[in-house]
């Protein structure tokens, strides 16, 4: 299906209902008080092989980060949830550089799904969920035009949830970020709004209803 014309009216982020319930757990955008929760993953070396950052050396580098995402969220340009299971925050799931138009004048609405789940978690079907809720959000309440993602090389778990969630596949950034000491490839996908809207025919999970 083609996509609409883009929306009149550009939301305020920060306004919009960002508090959401899912089957297991709850997303709501993170605050510094966040930092005790995540410490224990964001540090875990593991969980960072195939992301763009490196472990956190203190928590005073998390609470850091953390602030980046608040301020984010001000200014309308990120919004990071944290992933909250039995009362604790295990992981995010984020959309990132949220951007309405290039200077030039183009509208191109549109943002970067990112996330990851503490490795305690994984295997559970956890991320399945909170990635297709943040890409419900990201067209069916922002209104955005297109979602954008990527996963490293070998990252077999995230290339099933983007899969899953019926990216389509655009090409092979050979050598695109310099890691464990070589320059690795990185597959890049997206989605526009009218592939989202026929995506109950090719995705293989179901959207989630929201009232
Ligand atoms: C990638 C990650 C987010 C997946 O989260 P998760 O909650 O464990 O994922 P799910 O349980 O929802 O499973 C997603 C899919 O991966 C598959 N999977 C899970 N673990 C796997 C493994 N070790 N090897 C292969 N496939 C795996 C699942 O079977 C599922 O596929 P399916 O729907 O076809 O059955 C999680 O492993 C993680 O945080 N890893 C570290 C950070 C990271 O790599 N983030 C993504 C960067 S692009």
């Amino acid at each position: 299906m083609e996509s609409a014309p883009p929306r009149a009216d550009i939301p305020v982020l920060a306004s919009l209902p960002l508090v959401i319930a899912c089957s297991k757990f709850t997303l709501r955008p993170v605050t510094v008080a966040d930092t005790e929760d995540l410490w224990p993953h964001v540090s875990n070396p593991e969980l960072s092989v195939y992301m763009s950052w490196a472990p956190h050396a203190s928590r005073e580098v998390t609470s850091a980060f953390l602030q980046s995402q608040v301020d984010g969220l001000a200014r309308g340009t990120i919004v990071n949830w944290a992933i909250v299971l039995d009362g604790k925050a295990c992981g995010l799931v984020t959309l990132a550089g949220i951007t309405w138009h290039f200077s030039t004048g183009w509208r191109v609405d549109r943002a970067e799904l990112g996330y990851w789940i503490g490795q305690p978690y994984w295997g559970q079907g956890l991320m399945t969920e909170a990635a297709l809720t943040a890409t419900s959000f990201a067209f069916d309440t922002l209104g955005l035009h297109k979602v954008t993602v990527g996963h490293m090389d070998q990252n077999e778990p995230s290339k099933r949830i983007i899969e899953g969630l019926g990216f389509r596949y655009v090409g092979l950034q050979l050598e695109d970020a310099w890691k464990h000491d070589a320059w690795q490839h990185h597959h890049r996908y997206e989605l526009t709004t009218g592939e989202w809207s026929d995506s109950a025919r090719t995705m293989r999970f179901s959207k989630p209803r929201r009232p």
